[in-house]
């Protein structure tokens, strides 16, 4: 955990430009909400404009609505937090109707994220999705990307993910590819032996991005009751022990793919842990468990990022990016 964005003073010159891009979406600047961390629609909105922020990620959403995991979903651990949320949500047809609009109104740019339980699945709901943007919902045109979250440690075939699999990430990729003309980013999970083969085989598959990385498998005990702390039993460890391996895994991507969009995701707190994600390759980061500590977190990274690159002399964020491959 870092207390301070960087060394005092102030430099003189024009206000950074913060502008990002990933692949072929344009973000205002690289700050985004980590899915499943800041709900389906405009919640986080009552802390701040959602339209300030690079884009807001939204839960994962299947082709049909799905209830998630028995309590307790979330719980705090000494160096983040563990959940066994399950992919709680109301399906993508009922969240068009019931979340899109208040997003779309807000003037923030959407990510949706998509998961399946088979490649079809996957691709079912990125087809229910681009049938919605054919119609009539409000503005559409929010929507800049899917996000294919192919790494929850918290699906019922609990701890086998897609993302284990190069064959079966690029099978879900391409399945949404046929589905869908927005671009796809793939989020990852470090908790493999080699990323650069599943990353490679996501690419391959059709995705323009890699996220990274999805929260690590764990588990809690509670040693009163004597028994796992989480209603799942085992869960997803996020927070500030995620940061330096969702450092690693950008980095090694970004050595292997110069030309991949590359987010980054995992314990940023502060605007130190997004420029350091930054430096490791990524183009942007997405902010989750910092949420829970403080809703107007991702705002308040923007806001640091800022006045980091104003005291530092940095105009664009192209002079840092990948600086730590230099
Ligand atoms: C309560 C909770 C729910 C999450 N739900 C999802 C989800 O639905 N889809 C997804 O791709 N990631 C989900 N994640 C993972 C986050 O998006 C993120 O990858 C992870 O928490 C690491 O970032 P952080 O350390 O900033 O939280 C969830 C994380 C938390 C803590």
């Amino acid at each position: 955990m870092r207390a301070s964005t960087g060394r005092g003073g102030e430099a003189a010159g024009a206000p950074p430009d913060l502008a990002s891009r990933v692949g072929t979406v344009a973000l205002a600047n690289p700050v985004m909400t980590a899915s499943g961390t800041s709900g389906h629609g405009a919640e986080l909105s009552a802390y701040g404009d959602l339209a300030d922020l690079g884009a807001v990620v939204v839960k994962s959403l299947a082709a049909f609505p799905w209830e998630g995991n028995l309590p307790l979903r979330v719980a705090p651990v000494a160096t983040g937090m563990v959940n066994s949320v399950g992919l709680t949500g109301p399906g993508v047809a009922a969240w068009i109707g019931e979340h899109l609009p208040s997003l779309n109104r807000s003037g923030a740019r959407v990510v949706v994220s998509l998961w399946g339980r088979t490649a079809g699945e996957y691709g079912e709901a990125a087809r229910q999705l681009e049938e919605a943007l054919g119609q009539d919902s409000e503005d559409p045109s929010g929507i800049v990307a899917v996000e294919v979250n192919v790494s929850c440690p918290n699906t019922e075939d609990r701890g086998r993910m897609f993302a284990q699999s190069a064959g079966a990430t690029a099978d879900v990729v391409a399945a949404v590819r046929n589905s869908t003309s927005l671009p796809i980013w793939a989020k990852l999970t470090a908790a493999v032996a080699d990323l650069n083969e599943i990353a490679g085989a996501a690419l391959e598959g059709g995705a323009a991005a890699l996220t990274l990385v999805n929260t690590l498998p764990a588990m809690a005990v509670d040693i009163d009751l004597r028994r796992p702390v989480l209603g799942g039993v085992t869960g997803g460890l996020s927070g500030p022990a995620l940061h330096p391996v969702a450092v690693r895994c950008v980095f090694e991507c970004r050595s292997a793919f110069p030309e991949a969009g590359i987010i980054g995701v995992g314990g940023v707190l502060c605007a130190a842990d997004a420029i350091e994600l930054l430096m490791a390759g990524a183009d942007a980061v997405q902010v989750g468990t910092a949420t829970f500590v403080d809703p107007r977190a991702p705002w308040k990274i923007v806001e640091g990022i800022r006045q980091w690159c104003h005291q530092h002399s940095v105009s664009r964020l192209d002079e840092i990016k990948g600086a730590a491959h230099r």
